[in-house]
């Protein structure tokens, strides 16, 4: 009766029957709207999956899913992360769907779709939105992100005049595709495709190239195939998937928020994967994509490169390269005729972008379960650094402070930023990269020991320890800091500490109550009861692990 149902509305939306009878029903999960710029191509781009489907003979089927462009989304898209996952497992779960085709790209929506499609476990084949292309200003290449913040500051510091800014707003963002420098985008496109979720190449070509159309066609024609077989996350991501996800994101020399997200992937695959397990396995690889924001080069000259397989190619005897991958081959196989074209973009191990690490994991009376900095991006002097806390409860009292003349500051000031968790945001925002203050902008600083509990966007740079955890707003010590206490940084011993006696702390901690949450209806409410730490995912604890979807027997 059931079957009689569906094959009935599926002629009454005018399929012949012979269309789609004994033929594999894939899902096109699209995360396109007119609100996302990143995916603005995608619409059309779903028509290239189509044909792939139909030749491979599949019926191919379109739904739409939430639509997170990363800063259109208020107040973050991280928020948003695990609503999209839930949406990706229960549409997979509750339409009559054989397997999945997910196409995202703009930060959250990797994760998102691969966190739902990992819990469902459907066969499914990622298709990444691809990064935007280079512009150029006044000769010299310039992109998304990086560049966004570092003329930012040049126009703060009065270098830049307005009309050269309004000059750079469109120019820095030319065409659609996600942001291309290394930022979150980039690294988790291309961690997904070192974890065998995308055909061979995929993550690092541009969205505006004809090359795209191609690979998206064959995406879906591979999934046709990829449900005859039966081959689902489960027969192939494993931890050492997960493994090979970490080294490829310290290659990139990626974004932080690729810790969170990987522990929130890894969770929904069956793995179970620390912070700390991260800072350990990725130890001794060096960051050789010279990319924004550790190198000085764009996407689209890593495309050029060789993209990932080039990368992979440099790191091979870090990877388990028999971990098989959704074309059907293992890693190793797809690997062997990668090659490197530029050298410059793509260094070998004997010549790193840079000696700092990818991400460095610290721990201390500050962050008890740990926090992150990423050492590539950072400023050198400040690795092993101590100075006084200028403390900001909020980001409102930070934005109306900041830039405040009389505001003692000097380049040795620690700023910290509490409440911009989970929690307390909520939802995390990049709120992690406080704003150096104007007048120490105009004296020519553009670092500082910056400390929060917030994450910061994957295209920026800056001495930032972020994700501390437990965060503020649920009891942790960045709650007990003080302006004037003394914070002690030292990356290389990985200690985060405030020089506070153990006493004093205890004290503050018996006078600390916490701030009651100001939004309670609706998901945000489910958010805040449910969402892990930033050092446990961000995912939500109901969420963790897998279901197969079972066809209930109801008819
Ligand atoms: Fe979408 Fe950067 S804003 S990838």
């Amino acid at each position: 009766m059931r079957s009689f149902a569906h094959r009935q509305r599926l002629q009454q939306m005018g399929l012949r029957r012979d269309e789609f009878m004994s033929r594999p029903v894939i899902a096109i999960i699209n995360t396109w709207s007119d609100l996302s710029p990143c995916h603005a191509h995608l619409r059309e781009r779903a028509e290239a999956v189509k044909r792939g489907i139909l030749f491979a003979g599949g019926m191919p089927f379109e739904l739409p899913a939430m639509s997170l462009g990363e800063v259109m989304v208020k107040p973050t898209t991280m928020l948003y992360r695990n609503f999209l996952a839930m949406e990706v497992e229960e549409l997979l779960r509750s339409l009559p769907i054989d397997g999945a085709v997910l196409m995202g790209g703009c930060d959250k929506t990797t994760p998102g779709l691969l966190m739902g499609a990992l819990s469902a476990d459907l066969p499914c084949i990622f298709v990444p939105a691809g990064p935007m292309l280079n512009d150029r200003h006044r000769g010299t290449a310039v992109g998304a992100g990086t560049h966004t913040k570092k003329f930012w500051d040049e126009y703060q510091a009065g270098n830049i005049d307005q009309a050269e800014w309004i000059g750079l707003e469109a120019r820095m963002t030319r065409a659609p595709g996600t942001c291309n420098t290394m930022g979150t985008a980039s690294t988790m496109t291309s961690i997904a495709e070192a974890m065998g979720f995308m055909l061979p190449g995929a993550s690092s070509i541009p969205a505006m190239d004809s090359a795209h159309t191609r690979m998206a066609s064959a995406s879906g024609e591979r999934i046709v195939q990829m449900v005859w077989e039966d081959f689902r996350p489960s027969t192939f991501f494993n931890a050492a998937a997960v493994r090979n996800g970490i080294v490829t994101y310290m290659a990139l020399g990626g974004s932080t928020n690729a810790a969170i997200h990987l522990i929130a992937i890894a969770g929904r695959g069956g793995v179970s994967l620390k912070l700390d397990d991260i800072g350990r396995q990725g130890a001794g690889v060096p960051v050789l994509a010279n990319v924004f924001p550790s190198g000085n080069r764009l996407m689209e000259d890593f495309y050029y490169a060789g993209g990932v397989p080039a990368l992979l190619r440099q790191i091979e005897g870090h990877l388990a390269l028999d971990c098989r991958t959704v074309n059907g081959r293992t890693l190793g196989e797809n690997l062997r005729d990668a090659q490197c074209t530029d050298t410059e973009t793509v260094r070998s191990p004997d010549n790193p972008v840079t000696e700092g690490r990818a991400l460095a994991v610290l721990h201390g009376n500050l962050a008890p379960s740990g926090a992150v900095i990423k050492p590539s991006a950072a400023s050198a002097k400040f690795l092993k650094h101590t100075g006084p806390a200028l403390v900001f409860d909020s980001i409102v009292e930070m934005n109306a402070r900041i830039h405040d003349p009389a505001l003692e500051v000097d380049e040795n000031t620690v700023l910290v930023l509490r409440n911009g968790g989970p929690i307390g945001a909520p939802g995390m925002p990049e709120w992690g990269n406080l704003p150096i203050p104007r007048k120490l902008l105009e004296a020519g600083v553009r670092d500082m020991v910056r400390i929060s509990d917030a994450r910061m966007s994957g295209t920026h740079y800056g001495t930032c320890v972020l994700h501390v955890a437990p965060e503020a707003a649920a009891g942790g010590p960045l709650a007990l800091i003080r302006t004037g206490d003394l914070v002690e940084l030292d990356v290389e011993a990985g200690r985060i500490a405030m020089l506070v006696t153990e006493e004093e702390i205890a004290r503050r901690r018996a006078a600390w109550q916490p701030t009651p949450a100001t939004r309670k209806r609706g998901y945000t409410k489910i958010f805040l009861e449910h969402v892990r730490q930033a050092d446990e995912g961000c995912d939500f604890d109901f969420l963790m692990g897998r279901e197969t979807p079972v066809e209930p027997s109801i008819y």
